[in-house]
Formats: structure tokens, sequence, C-alpha cells
């Protein structure tokens, strides 16, 4: 299946015929799937806790700033949750009058336009890029630094050296690129391959970020990787069938069918305990300089 951007033609799982992995992405993120969205930052909040607290991001930006100012390109903006960790952790005062000038990437308006509400010092929003990575026009370019945080999944293995190279190419010389993403150890990965092969078997897997760090060598780049490990959990069950859910753009199998579901169901019982549902998250900081 070949989707074409800025087409949201797949349901919110509700559909006989399950629409395929971004066509789901797309139809999620958008306005209808909000409450989804807020569910799942219940949890998946932390991640950007995790990855804000993991590197000093303001060394990086101060070390590509031009005349006290960054041009940047958030690739798969989303909800902007990387940008506002950044701003809640103090990055205005860090950067000292630096601004990063956000290009802000993202096939979905609806991100685009969430991602741009959050934005404040030191971040001014920019241009807008309502397109695929894939498909980004490749005179776009000369940023200073391009970051993508997990936002890589939804892009088809079989393209991800495509929009990878990409997000190389639009780096200008002494550029900084940064790729976080969940590797194949981690809970979004391990359940999204369970939960594909219970609901959708034929349906495209999420890219891990080993599958990343390959393309980032096809593109020329040998990249830099920190690790992280955490956990992230609830006790309330509709907490958890909400962020189980969003993980894998399906409203349509409540958590109590999942947990009754095979190697599904053997998985999610592990990550119970006295505690409620606690999942593991194995992340990679992958980071280059050009
Ligand atoms: C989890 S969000 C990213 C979170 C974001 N980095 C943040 O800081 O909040 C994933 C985003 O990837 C976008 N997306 C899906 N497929 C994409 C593609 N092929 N190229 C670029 N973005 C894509 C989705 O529309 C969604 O907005």
């Amino acid at each position: 299946m070949s989707p074409t951007p800025g087409t949201p033609s797949g349901t919110l799982g509700s559909g006989a015929e399950q629409p395929d992995t971004y066509e789901r992405s797309l139809a999620h993120w958008a306005e209808q799937g909000r409450a989804g969205m807020e569910a799942f930052y219940a949890l998946a909040s932390e991640d950007y806790r995790q990855m804000v607290a993991a590197r000093n991001w303001s060394a990086d930006l101060r070390r590509v700033a031009r005349d006290s100012r960054v041009r940047a390109l958030d690739v798969a903006c989303g909800s902007g949750k990387f940008p506002a960790e950044l701003m809640r952790r103090g990055l205005a005062d860090a950067l000292a009058g630096t601004t990063v000038e956000v290009d802000l990437l993202d096939p979905s308006a609806f991100s685009i336009a969430e991602a741009r509400s959050v934005l404040g010092p030191p971040f001014v929003p920019a241009a807008e890029h309502e397109v695929r990575l894939q498909d980004l026009d490749p005179s776009h370019g000369d940023y200073d630094v391009a970051w993508a945080t997990h936002a890589l999944y939804a892009i088809p293995p079989s393209e991800l050296d495509a929009g990878v190279a990409r997000m190389v190419a639009a780096l200008r010389p002494g550029g900084f690129g940064a790729v976080v993403q969940a590797t194949t150890t981690s809970h979004y990965l391990r359940f999204a391959e369970l939960f594909r092969a219970a609901h959708s078997p034929a349906g495209t897997p999420f890219t891990s970020a080993e599958q990343v760090a390959a393309s980032l060598v096809a593109a020329g780049v040998t990249p830099s990787v920190g690790t992280l490990r955490y956990t992230v959990g609830s006790t309330d069950r509709d907490v958890v069938e909400g962020f189980l859910q969003r993980c894998v753009f399906d409203d349509s199998v409540p958590l109590s069918r999942m947990e009754a579901d095979g190697p599904l169901g053997e998985y999610l019982a592990g990550c119970r305990g006295p505690e409620g549902y606690r999942f593991v998250q194995d992340v990679h900081v992958l980071t280059w300089d050009v």
C-alpha cells in the first residue's frame, strides 16, 4: 500500500477493512484523535522528560547557533512535546538570548497546529511543511539542527532510507542532527509487533531505532548512540487501555481482549504486577555532527 500524504482515509479502528500503519497514524493525528492523544501522554510524557534530561541540548544548540540564531527542523513534530519539555526545563535561560526558529514538518495539519501553539521562547515558529519526511522538498536545507523525537515509527521500513537521507541532507555543513527512537526491545516495538501479529498481520511494522541507525549509515552518517531505559505505568486500567490503543493507533480492541490474546496476552501478563501495569522502554538517542 502506498499511502498519500494529507489524506487521512483511515478510521479510528472501527472499520471492517483495517487501514495500514501510516493511514492509522494520520487518522489519529487529527482532531478526532485528540482524546486518545491526551490519554497516551498520561504515560508517554515520560519519554520527553527522559530524553531532555539525558543530554545537554542547550550546548548542542549553542554550538550550531549563528549570530544568536538557530534554524531548526522539527521532523514529525507531533504535538510539540519535545520543545515544550525543553522550554519547561529552562532552555530560554540556558540559551541567553539565542532564538531557535523552528520549521515544523508533519503530514498532519493538526500536528503542525498543535506544535505551533506550544512554541514559546526561545522557540519562534517559522515555516510549515505539511508533508511526509520522504517527500520533503530537497530545496529546504541549510538547517543548523534537525531533530526527530519518537517520530519515525510510521515511516515504512522500505521508505526509511529515503526519509532519513532527506533529514541528513537538510542540515548545513557543521550542523547537528538527533533522532530519539525506541529499540526493538522496548515496550513500543514489542507491543506493536505482538498486536500486529494478532490483529493486522499484513500491516506494515513500525520502524525501530536499529533501522534508523542503519539508514543513517546508508546516508553517510555514523551516529553516536546514547541509551535510555525507564518504565512507565499505571494502576488505572482505563489509562492503560488508552495508552496501549494509541501505541498502535487502534481503538477497536479493548484491554480485556488484548489480555486474552495468546502471545500478546502473555506479554501483557509479564508487564502486570502488584503495582498495576509497568512497561519498559529502551530508547536510543542517535546524534551526529555534519
Ligand atoms: C509521536 S508524534 C511525534 C512527537 C513529537 N516529536 C513531539 O515532540 O511531540 C509522531 C508524528 O509523526 C507524524 N508522521 C507520521 N508519518 C510521518 C512521515 N512519514 N513523515 C513525517 N512525519 C510523520 C505523525 O503525523 C505524528 O504527528
